[in-house]
């Protein structure tokens, strides 16, 4: 028996997750967005009996490879292999469980994409437009919008990008920018005409309001407003070609130095996928009207999904058409937007670095607090919290004392149930509605609610076996405690099965320590899973406490990231006014070397140095107390302005000063020369 109605006209189900850009590893903000709802959608579904395949891969194309391989001087192939190689093993660490995870630089995914370009262009799908572009002259090539700099309109940013001003937020078009500049070469870029292929959007509106607007209500708000809001606005013509070196080729003949725009190879991407995977059979997965197909993403990517994809397949026709895509909002972490370029982030291959063999604690954590409806915080105080006082102290608490008294009182034997009293009835009464609430959950795409329903049923153990103290009982009665833990297991027996779509690493172990059968999601709800009679394994702890100085580790980590992150945001002080060379040879700098040093009292930053300027041995009262104590700079060579006129502080007069480079940061460092000089030689 199935309990849920909602899929029962799908034979199988294709479900897709956003394909990463392979530009750098990732991060809690991808899993909760992305990968930790998918994979419990899949393995939910495979518990219910039912086909389903996982696709995922890396998203190798577009500018922002092609930029950072140009910055380290490496070749785009050799940035996304890198990526690829490190973003795989993150999911697989993390259990995420692709039936595919593959790459859009694969031979089968050029094949596919530019087989799906060729044939929408045969069939006149497309409209050919000739526009004005930049051009680098001195190399010779078109220019992403990525690639041109300049002055930003609005806010007079000199290092405005032709795609966004990063300063003010605003989107730009190239040809907005002041001053533009190529970022190959430096040279001022022409506009000249070239010719690509642009998917008329238009056309499709009317069938998009009907299927959208009308056909998917129930579509989350946030992805049915902004589809709405799109449509509303009147759809574009896309072009879905590039001047670009870096990408899928235009397969036609007079598209030399052109390539498939990222975001049309990138989504058959998953069609690609699904050949490799299973070959000659994919055609059911996206064609047969039985298959439910289902993107998860996160809110960046809606329009893509829901009507630019979705316009390509209406194109082609033979296509089925996503029959959801609950879309997420973003993660920050600790109240800031999570960010690559700034390191503001927690890495998934740090992660198990720090806390090994705890991915299901970040899945956990990530799937209790998943931005679903909103943009939501990720703490590690709340980490800490959802580890330390649910995880620890209700479901590896529950299922920790189950097992020790049953190996205590029944040698480690499930024992028999006796009579039941009422709260007995009503235990196993509740117990069989979660399999049916928790997956109805899922079904809907709510699945902080199903988390919670979850760890409702380790609540309502924990409670029944507080409550029915077995401890005491087993004095005046055991079959009483026998009947007691006998439904302590069966709970335990079916959090294993419920639990396993969240925290399968977890579950898996429950049920090995259990010695349970594999039972499918409807078998469980019952108080039969395990027989009378049955062994049980000696309980290891499924959870561990987290102690504060692990957060405060975590915590250091982000502070270190802000703080490189505000020194390489620091603005470099303007330079000043000319001066003469007059005026530069006006000042006397000497080496000198420092041969006492104390600190001056009542004083935070001076220092009282006796330096040996090769001329005479003189007082300098210094600032420098806060970067240097005093005796790590005895024997210091330095640069010395000699000629300064005497100026008396805190009582001391001081002759001359100390040369001293400030850091962005406002650190001081020493001036020094590189090797050992005579003191008295002269700077200039
Ligand atoms: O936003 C992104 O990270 C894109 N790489 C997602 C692509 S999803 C799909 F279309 F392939
Ligand atoms: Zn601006």
């Amino acid at each position: 028996m199935k309990y849920l109605e909602t899929d029962k006209k799908y034979k199988r189900y294709t479900i897709t997750t956003a394909l990463p850009y392979a530009n750098g590893p990732v991060h809690i903000g991808h899993l909760a967005g992305v990968y930790v709802p998918a994979d419990i959608y899949a393995r939910y579904l495979r518990s219910m009996g039912e086909e389903v395949i996982l696709i995922g891969g890396s998203d190798e194309h577009g500018v922002p490879i092609t930029i950072k391989a140009r910055k380290e001087g490496v070749s785009p192939q050799d940035i996304v292999d890198r990526y690829h190689n490190i973003i795989k093993q993150s999911f697989e660490e993390f259990g995420i469980s692709f039936d595919i995870y593959s790459r859009t630089t694969s031979k089968a995914h050029y094949e596919t994409a530019s087989d799906y370009f060729k044939r929408l262009y045969d069939e006149g799908k497309f409209v050919e437009k000739t526009s004005k572009q930049y051009y680098d002259p001195e190399a010779k090539t078109f220019l992403a919008d990525r690639y041109i700099t300049g002055t930003c309109p609005h806010c007079g940013n000199e290092k405005a990008y032709g795609d966004q001003c990063e300063a003010c937020g605003t989107s730009l078009a190239a040809t907005d920018l002041i001053n533009p500049k190529s970022a190959l070469s430096g040279a001022e870029p022409e506009l000249r005409d070239t010719k690509h292929w642009y998917l008329p959007l238009e056309e499709y509106e009317p069938f998009m309001r009907e299927w959208i607007l009308e056909g998917h209500k129930e579509w989350k708000t946030n992805v049915y407003g902004q589809c709405k809001s799109w449509i509303d606005q009147g759809l574009q013509p896309r072009a879905v070609t590039r001047d670009l070196d870096w990408g899928v080729k235009v397969p036609l003949p007079d598209a030399e130095g052109k390539v498939l725009y990222v975001w049309f190879d990138a989504p058959i991407g998953y069609i690609s996928f699904t050949k490799e995977l299973v070959q000659n059979d994919w055609e059911k997965w996206w064609k047969d009207q039985d298959t439910k197909l289902v993107h998860f993403i996160g809110k960046d990517n809606i329009v893509f999904h829901c009507i630019i994809f979705p316009a390509m397949l209406k194109a082609d026709g033979s296509y089925i058409l996503p029959d959801n895509v609950p879309a997420n909002e973003f993660l920050n972490l600790e109240g800031d937007k999570i960010s690559t370029s700034r390191n503001w982030a927690v890495w998934l291959h740090e992660y198990l670095k720090d806390f090994p063999g705890k991915q299901d604690v970040l899945k956990y954590v990530l799937c209790a607090n998943a931005p679903e409806t909103k943009d939501n915080d990720f703490t590690w105080k709340d980490f800490q919290t959802r580890n330390n006082s649910e995880l620890v102290a209700v479901y590896g608490n529950f299922v920790n004392r189950t097992m020790v008294l049953t190996h205590k009182y029944f040698e480690g034997r499930v024992p028999q149930r006796g009579e039941l009293n009422d709260l007995d009835i009503q235990t196993i009464e509740q117990i069989k509605q979660f399999p049916e609430r928790i997956g109805r959950s899922i079904e809907q795409y709510r699945f902080r609610e199903a988390l919670n329903e979850m760890m409702n049923l380790a609540r309502l153990g924990n409670k029944y076996l507080t409550e029915n103290e077995p401890w005491k009982t087993i004095k005046t009665d055991a079959s009483r405690t026998a009947t007691v833990l006998n439904i302590s297991l069966q709970i335990c027996a079916n959090l294993a099965v419920l639990s396993a779509p969240f925290m399968p690493i977890v579950a898996s172990k429950l049920s090995d320590m259990l010695n349970m059968k594999q039972f499918a999601w409807f078998e469980a709800g019952g108080c039969d899973m395990l027989s009378e009679g049955e062994a049980i394994k000696q309980p290891t702890l499924l959870f561990e406490q987290i102690d504060d100085k692990q957060i405060e580790l975590q915590m250091q980590k982000l502070q270190a990231a802000k703080k490189e992150n505000e020194l390489n945001q620091a603005s470099v002080a303007p330079q000043s006014e000319d001066i003469s060379y007059d005026d530069f040879s006006k000042m006397d700098i000497r080496v000198g070397t420092i041969l006492e040093a104390e600190k001056v009292a009542k004083t935070k930053k001076l220092l009282k140095l006796t330096v040996d300027t090769g001329i005479d041995k003189r007082t300098i009262v210094s600032g420098i107390a806060e970067y240097y104590k005093p005796e790590e700079i005895i024997g210091r060579q330095v640069s010395v302005l000699v000629n300064l006129a005497p100026k008396t502080l805190k009582g001391i007069e001081s002759r001359g000063m100390i040369l001293m480079a400030e850091n962005l940061d406002g650190s001081l460092s020493f001036v020094s020369p590189d090797k050992v000089l005579k003191n008295g030689s002269t700077i200039k």
